[in-house]
């Protein structure tokens, strides 16, 4: 027999309650506010463009968010979020552990916005 004891329930209850209450949905201005706070500019660019100062000296280039190719690990909002998250090994891309989930998911929402919407072809100037 398995019974939930009430202070426990009430207590899931407020921090459900809480959660609700505090975290904002996510928001692409909050995103880039986030993104050149946290230095992501230095080698993905003031825009996104993969173009900041720090970009030469990366295995790899940093991604141009601004290209229509697709997120090498994944472009829906929880993968990208991860890939903050986990960084990419041996292409330069950092690992952003210190992040909490609602931080990382303003900057997938920040990035995702600077894609061409699907469909559109035109190209960029990288
Ligand atoms: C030291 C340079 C550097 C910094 C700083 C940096 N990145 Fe990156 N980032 C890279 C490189 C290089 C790649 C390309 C990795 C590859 O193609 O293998 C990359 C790739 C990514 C990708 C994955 C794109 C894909 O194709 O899946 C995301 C998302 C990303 N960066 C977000 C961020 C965010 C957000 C920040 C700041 C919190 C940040 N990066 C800071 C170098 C950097």
């Amino acid at each position: 027999m398995r019974r939930l004891p009430l202070w426990r329930a009430v207590g899931v209850l407020g921090v459900l309650a809480a959660g609700c209450a505090g975290p904002q949905a996510p928001s692409a201005v909050t995103g880039r506010a986030l993104y050149q706070a946290y230095g992501c500019a230095s080698c993905h660019g003031p825009d996104g463009r993969g173009d900041g100062p720090a970009a030469k000296a990366t295995p790899r280039p940093p991604r141009d968010f601004h290209l229509p190719t697709p997120f090498r690990r994944g472009a829906d909002l929880a993968t990208v979020s991860q890939t903050i998250a986990a960084g990419i090994s041996d292409s330069g891309m950092p690992a952003y552990k210190q992040l909490n989930p609602e931080e990382r998911n303003h900057l997938a929402v920040y990035l995702l916005s600077l894609q061409p919407p699907a469909g559109d072809q035109r190209k960029t100037n990288s």
